[in-house]
């Protein structure tokens, strides 16, 4: 389906609604999967935390968004778009649905059908983090959702909601602020501690996604955690400026043991369907590759102040580059539009090397 433009909406009422089923990107093409609900940190956070007390991470100030349509700052930690945005374009989205602590009763007939979809998302929130007051932990996200699928059900019956939910995408990004935690709070390392802290969080992770799955969740977009101990904020603790080893290797050990998780639960899960879209190989690759992608600057955050533009925030008084897509950061912890759009590229139509078992578009694609 291509550009219609509205004056060609037929009259009839019938007509109208299918139209506007097949319409419910806003605009483009029509999308491919009923809706899309989002889960995780500020890796896919569209602005719930606009709504939050002054003491959660907060992005809906400039710089930030200084690429988005008008230049608005939405509170996604990014100049423009991120991987989240992109992921629903691919979908035949017009970017992420909005966050679910913007919906009001009146303006959101489409997502009380069970289109479109919800963000979810809480920057600063982790898989067990739960005990963080200024963040919507994934506990609450999953409450929150379990409300709007009551709702939906109250709209459209049981039926078809469970029917729309069950071909929808359930996109979760998360465990990195998890593992930052641990990090910064580990004071003997040693491989049992390590391990134990890898198991203990993954199998938080699996009772997350099981008790999405009992809500109605049957196929799962899992975003593993890119490499953190490159991200300018861990390079610039370190001495050379290169990555934080330690960092990266907490990050492969929880991203392989969520693989091992996925598989297991496909086995008890009846027609869960999953594929892993894998941010730390992406970031590795475009880090190998990064002049023939066009990126000048891999280390030094786009926005921020001090030491590789790490010392503080993308606040409005710090200083930002003038060539965003020349930088694979914004800021101190996240990507650029450009790297997330790269991203979610590889993700979602790439090999296996960035998207295991299938692509996104696989799982977008495959019947239920
Ligand atoms: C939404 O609806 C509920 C009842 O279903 C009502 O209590 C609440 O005030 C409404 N909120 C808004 C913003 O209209
Ligand atoms: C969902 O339903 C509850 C209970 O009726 C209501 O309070 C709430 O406002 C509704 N949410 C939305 C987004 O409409
Ligand atoms: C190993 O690490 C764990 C958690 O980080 C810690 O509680 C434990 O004391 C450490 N063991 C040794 C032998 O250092
Ligand atoms: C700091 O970076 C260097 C490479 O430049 C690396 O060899 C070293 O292990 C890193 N330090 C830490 C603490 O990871
Ligand atoms: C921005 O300005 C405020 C007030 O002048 C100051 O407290 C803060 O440290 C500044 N931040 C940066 C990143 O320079």
């Amino acid at each position: 389906m291509g550009f219609v433009n509205k004056r060609f909406l037929p009259r009839s009422l019938h007509l109208f609604l299918l139209f506007d089923l097949l319409l419910n990107t806003a605009g483009g093409e029509a999308a491919k999967v009923p809706a899309i609900y989002v889960f995780g940190d500020s890796t896919a956070d569209v602005g719930n935390n606009n709504y939050l007390p002054e003491n959660s991470p907060k992005a809906n100030f400039p710089h930030n968004g200084i690429d988005f349509p008008f230049s608005r700052p939405t509170g996604r930690f990014s100049n423009g778009y991120n991987a989240i945005d992109f992921f629903a374009i691919h979908m035949g989205f017009r970017r992420s649905p909005p966050p679910s602590l913007s919906l009001s009763n009146k303006t959101n007939h489409q997502i009380m059908r069970g289109l479109k979809g919800v963000n979810f998302a809480s920057g600063g929130s982790g898989i067990a983090l739960d005990s963080m007051g200024s963040t919507i932990t994934m506990t609450k996200q999953i409450q929150n959702f379990a409300m709007i699928k009551s709702n939906i059900t109250a709209r459209i019956g049981s039926k078809t909601a469970d029917h729309l939910l069950s071909k929808s995408i359930f996109l979760i990004s998360t465990g990195g602020n998890d593992i930052f935690a641990y990090y910064s709070q580990m004071n003997s390392p040693n491989n049992t501690g390590e391990e134990l802290f890898v198991t203990t969080l993954v199998s938080k992770y699996g009772d997350h996604v099981k008790e999405l799955y009992t809500l109605g969740a049957r196929k799962f977009g899992v975003v593993d955690v890119p490499p953190i101990g490159c991200c300018p904020y861990s390079r610039s603790f370190n001495a050379t400026g290169g990555c934080i080893d330690k960092m990266n290797e907490l990050a492969l050990g929880f991203n392989n043991a969520v693989r091992a998780l996925m598989r297991n639960l496909r086995l008890t899960l009846k027609g869960m369907k999953y594929s892993i879209g894998s941010s730390y190989e992406v970031v590795l690759s475009i880090m190998k590759n990064s002049e023939a992608l066009g990126y000048k600057e891999i280390k030094t955050a786009c926005c921020g102040a001090g030491k590789f533009n790490a010392r503080t925030g993308c606040t409005p008084n710090a200083t930002y580059c003038s060539v965003r897509h020349h930088y694979l950061f914004w800021d101190m912890l996240h990507p650029t539009h450009m790297t997330s759009k790269l991203a979610s590229l590889a993700i979602y139509h790439g090999s296996q090397n960035f998207a295991t078992p299938i692509n996104f578009k696989q799982l977008v694609e495959d019947e239920v």
